[in-house]
């Protein structure tokens, strides 16, 4: 199968514009008279979307009886500064899921976000809105290899479900490079806050475990240990494809203060 494939560069990834309704939604945050209300009506012209954004803002709290039923508390939840990466995210993610039904991309990004943002509740050293968004984010690159290399990123999942071992390694075994790679240019080319950018660029670095004190280590690799975290429960708990890199867990345990029990309980709601 891998003799099959055309050689490719990171080069000939074209990495997308950001999305028309990303733009919309960005020209309307500009506009210093534009109230939440004016935002809230243009989100809920599209359903689907309105719809994603209903589900991604509850999925933490999923099983724990606090529900957000509006849109306003969607955003609130969110945060407003983070609605433009969401947008362009679900727009992102959703096109992969229509055009070529590859729902595992949805259903992992959907996890991570949600796993991230429960761990971020217990570890109290960044936000959980900003922990939900780098969890939607983290693998922006696979949704873009996929959309632009179809049977390269085909290629490179039946590998990983043959042999059982992490997406990102095959990657760079096949091509050279991988999703992390893919998803930092999108991050510069949408201009995604800093924060998200490293963790899309680092969420696979074995550096981070040569931290041990949450003092000692910025903010964004605070944020990128979370998501780190959240993708080994969640590739452990089946969704998504491919083996963790995490070859230390209890290293990023340790960092984040999170004790095992927790780990294990949040563990158990993503994988029922
Ligand atoms: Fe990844
Ligand atoms: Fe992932």
């Amino acid at each position: 199968m891998e003799k099959m494939l055309r050689k490719i560069s990171l080069d000939d990834i074209e990495i997308p514009n950001i999305p028309d309704i990303a733009v919309r939604v960005l020209a309307l945050l500009e506009d210093e008279y534009c109230p939440l209300k004016r935002l809230e009506e243009f989100i809920l012209e599209d359903q689907a979307l309105t719809a994603y954004i209903l589900r991604i803002a509850n999925a933490p709290f999923y099983k724990s009886g606090k529900s957000i039923n509006t849109l306003t508390d969607a955003i609130m939840t969110i945060g407003m500064h983070n609605i433009v990466a969401l947008v362009s995210v679900i727009s992102l993610i959703s096109q992969a899921a229509t055009e070529g039904q590859d729902t595992d991309l949805m259903r992992h990004a959907i996890a991570v976000s949600t796993a991230s943002a429960l761990l971020a509740r217990h570890a109290k050293v960044v936000t959980e809105d900003e922990a939900l968004i780098a969890g939607l984010l983290h693998d922006i690159g696979k949704l873009v290899l996929f959309a632009n290399a179809p049977s390269h990123y085909k290629a490179a999942k039946e590998k990983v479900k043959k042999e059982k071992r992490p997406f990102a390694e095959i990657e760079n075994e096949l091509f050279g490079f991988d999703h992390c790679d893919i998803g930092c240019m999108v991050a510069r080319k949408w201009r995604l806050p800093g924060l998200y950018e490293n963790t899309i660029r680092h969420h696979h670095d074995e550096e981070i475990k040569n931290f041990t004190d949450s003092q000692t280590i910025g903010y964004d690799d605070l944020l990128c240990s979370i998501v780190r975290l959240a993708d080994k429960v969640v590739l452990d708990a089946g969704a998504g494809s491919g083996k963790s890199t995490e070859k230390n867990p209890q290293a990023l345990l340790d960092l984040l203060k999170i004790g095992e029990s927790v780990y294990i309980e949040i563990a158990k709601k993503i994988g029922g």
